[in-house]
């Protein structure tokens, strides 16, 4: 079996056994107060301020069913590590109970996660995915909840595959494309990108135009980079793979601003759900998003959090899945389970399915 395709099936054998979601066991420790830091990569951002109201609104729920108070102080990390390095340690220094960050560069997580452990504050890590070497250095106290962003790539390219034909207007055997990246080093870029082509490149030849290009999940940046392609490349471009709906949102503009019809004479897909994308969708204005599912997403991390500040242990891994969205409806947000992991177990299905 192709690796994509076994990826495909092993998706589907996920989604069949995760099944509906099972809430957690009641919480006991009533009129608890609960200092929590949250730090968010950039307020600046359409998906991120999804997630983070999300995450208040859900702790407050979570608050008023079990008689304690989580109190969230939010802090906009401006993209910038150093910033956001300051603010954490910040939060570890006022003696918080616990962490949830989304940091602007995962890979500098380390000195984080051990500045927290010699404090004693667990951290949940949201968004951006750490190396596997950040979620060995304080078991059972750091734990990571997210989604796998090969998935949404790979969903990307297979609604490129699935239209009749293939992406392929002009019907010449190759779809040529321009591919919109988010920010250097980015994991989530990163996969989109590779991912997207190899699934599209199981069914149809694909050929860029141009270099793929960063538009650092930027709405205005993702307008350039889509203007000027639609300038230099006219009708040669079939399709504009983004690797969020922000940046996509930019290229809609520029397609329509060049007189293109999506759809018709180009396609364009995109990730996250965002509701103006949903709503292009409804119109045949889009050609398909992936739910980047920030409801699922924040409320697992603030369910995970509470287990943290009662004290317990918890797994390194919470995923919930990406949602393939090429009608309104299929972008509907609902509680799903989630599927715990230890490190073992990530690292063998990384082999087994991706063979990384
Ligand atoms: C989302 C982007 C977002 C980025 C921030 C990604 O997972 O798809 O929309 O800008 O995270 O890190």
């Amino acid at each position: 079996m192709k690796k994509l395709t076994k990826l495909v099936a092993a998706l589907f054998i996920l989604a069949v056994t995760v099944g509906l979601y099972t809430p957690l066991p009641e919480i006991k420790a009533e009129g608890e107060t609960y200092e929590i830091g949250v730090a968010i990569y950039q307020y600046n951002d359409n998906f991120m301020t999804l997630f983070r109201n999300e995450l208040a609104e859900y702790f407050k729920e979570l608050g008023e069913k079990d008689g304690n108070t989580y109190n969230l102080e939010f802090q906009d990390g401006k993209n910038d590590q150093a910033t956001q390095t300051e603010q954490l340690n910040n939060f570890i220094a006022q003696g918080k109970d616990l962490l949830i960050a989304n940091l602007v560069d995962p890979t500098g997580a380390d000195q984080i996660i051990l500045n927290a452990q010699a404090a004693d504050i667990p951290v949940v890590l949201i968004n951006r995915e750490p190396q596997v070497s950040t979620m060995e250095l304080w078991p059972g106290k750091t734990t990571y909840v997210g989604v796998d962003a090969r998935q949404s790539g790979v969903y990307q390219g297979e609604m490129i595959a699935e239209l009749e034909n293939h992406g392929d207007i002009n019907g010449d055997g190759v779809v040529k494309y321009i591919m919109i990246m988010g920010d250097a080093g980015n994991v989530d870029a990163e996969q989109r990108t590779q991912y997207s082509i190899e699934r599209l490149e199981e069914t149809i030849k694909t050929e860029i135009l141009g270099e793929a290009q960063r538009g650092n999940w930027d709405q205005a940046k993702g307008q350039e980079i889509a203007a000027n392609a639609l300038s230099q490349y006219g009708e040669d471009l079939e399709v504009i793979f983004s690797n969020n709906d922000g940046m996509a949102l930019g290229a809609v503009q520029a397609i329509n601003g060049a007189g293109r019809e999506i759809n018709k004479d180009i396609y364009i897909v995109g990730v996250d759900a965002l509701p103006e994308v949903v709503e292009l969708l409804g119109q045949n204005q889009f050609t398909g998003t992936v739910l980047n599912d920030h409801y699922n997403q924040s409320h697992t991390a603030a369910e995970v959090a509470v287990r943290l500040l009662q004290g317990e242990e918890v797994s390194p891994y919470f995923w919930h899945d990406y949602i393939k969205v090429t009608k309104p409806e299929e972008a509907e947000l609902k509680r799903l389970d989630y599927r715990e992991e230890s490190v073992e177990e990530y690292q063998t299905r990384l082999k087994e399915v991706y063979g990384e």
